[in-house]
């Protein structure tokens, strides 16, 4: 059995990892964000599995669990319009903490309303989906979606604690798990050979059972959230090092534009950092050998790995380009230059790569 780690002592709140550890929730909760009054903040989907678990333990009224319906076009403005006028009909003071139980789209949303209800109040992250424990509940990003885009409004706010409990990726769908692996190879390509390569010796079997994965899956997202909190501990607000992050982003993001949102994030992110490893070797930058080892990784977690056939080389660099990462008219890339390391220290740690070398890797 997993014992509970408290991991990343480089950020300024606690991230407690710990099996089990939602029944346990209201000691964590109370210790770092004491409030007289708790809303728990979650979806359609997580409300029903572990809402009254964390409901129980905190000391929450089964009236102020407050959810959305599931899914990433909840992330709206209107979403945050609905949750701030529900805790203010219900007078919710300023001595009033929220619980953010759900995935990235319920921490993001729930962590922008705590941003501004009543100019702020304190916000406790529970994450539940892979993505959410080692990627978005860490570094304090919150925000909605807008028309014009995703994560168009939002702030910059940190949880007073993070708690993780491991298990209840048991009910979670295993193109979910897999978006989580496609962050978790990120972090290792980026920052830490020896934990990528852990990464991949260990998806199998948490593929094959979450439940009997134990120290492999906890230590597989401790080792993410390490990574993940050490980078954004040194650049809280994307001056420089943070944008080692994007790794695989650019084209990602791309593709799941160019798909109308219907390849996931995981899934699209893949295919961005097959791709940028690629660009990454064409460009002279990369270690031999690293855009095969990325690519192998990718497709061993059962992520896709090529571009789809309808997105041409044009549409794909067109998109990349609306990207804000463009300086002098090329595109600025977060390029690996080994597995564990970024090039680009010299840089701001981006790379430019002229069009002509992106579109041979495109087609
Ligand atoms: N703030 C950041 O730094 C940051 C970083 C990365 C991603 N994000 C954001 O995160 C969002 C994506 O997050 P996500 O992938 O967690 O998606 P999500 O929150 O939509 O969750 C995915 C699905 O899994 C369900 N679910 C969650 N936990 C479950 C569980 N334990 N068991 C069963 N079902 C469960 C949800 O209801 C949902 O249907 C995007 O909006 C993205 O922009 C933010
Ligand atoms: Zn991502």
């Amino acid at each position: 059995m997993s014992s509970s780690r408290t991991v990343a002592a480089n950020l300024p709140y606690p991230v407690t990892v710990e099996p089990g550890a939602l029944a346990l929730a209201g000691d964590f909760v109370r210790k770092v964000a004491p409030a007289f009054r708790y809303a728990i903040v979650t979806d359609s989907h997580v409300g029903p599995l572990y809402g009254t678990k964390v409901a129980e333990s905190v000391g929450v009224s089964h009236n102020d669990i407050l959810a959305i319906p599931a899914g990433e076009a909840s992330k709206t403005r209107g979403s945050w319009g609905w949750l701030t006028d529900e805790l203010l009909a219900r007078k919710f003071g300023r001595d009033s903490a929220i619980i953010a139980l759900g995935g990235g789209v319920v921490g993001d949303l729930a962590g922008f309303v705590a941003a501004t209800y009543l100019r702020g109040i304190p916000v406790v992250q529970i994450p539940t989906t892979l993505l959410a424990m080692i990627d978005s509940a860490i570094g304090g990003k919150v925000g909605v979606d807008t028309p014009s885009g995703k994560n168009m409004v939002g702030a910059f706010y940190q949880p007073k604690g993070v708690l993780v409990d491991t298990q209840v990726l048991d009910t979670l769908q295993l193109k979910e798990l897999r978006t989580g692996f496609a962050e978790a190879l990120k972090h290792g390509i980026i920052a830490d050979r020896r934990y990528f390569e852990s990464v991949v010796g260990s998806i199998p079997a948490i593929v094959y059972s979450v439940r009997d994965a134990g120290d492999r899956l906890s230590d597989l997202v401790v080792g993410s959230i390490e990574i993940k909190a050490g980078i954004v501990s040194r650049d809280e607000h994307e001056g420089g090092l943070r944008k080692v992050l994007n790794f695989g982003h650019t084209a990602g993001h791309a593709v799941e534009i160019l798909s109308n949102f219907t390849i996931s994030h995981g899934e699209a992110v893949s295919i961005g950092m097959t791709l940028e490893a690629k660009i990454a070797d064409l460009a002279g930058v990369a270690e031999k050998g690293m855009a095969e080892t990325i690519r192998s990784a990718l497709a061993g977690a059962g992520l896709p790995v090529t571009l789809p056939k309808t997105m041409d080389a044009d549409r794909m660099l067109e998109v990349m380009r609306t990207d804000k990462k463009v300086r002098g008219g090329t595109i600025q890339y977060s390029l690996p230059s080994t597995i564990g390391r970024m090039a680009g220290s010299d840089s701001g740690w981006t790379v430019s790569v002229a069009d002509a070398i992106v579109r041979e890797v495109l087609t």
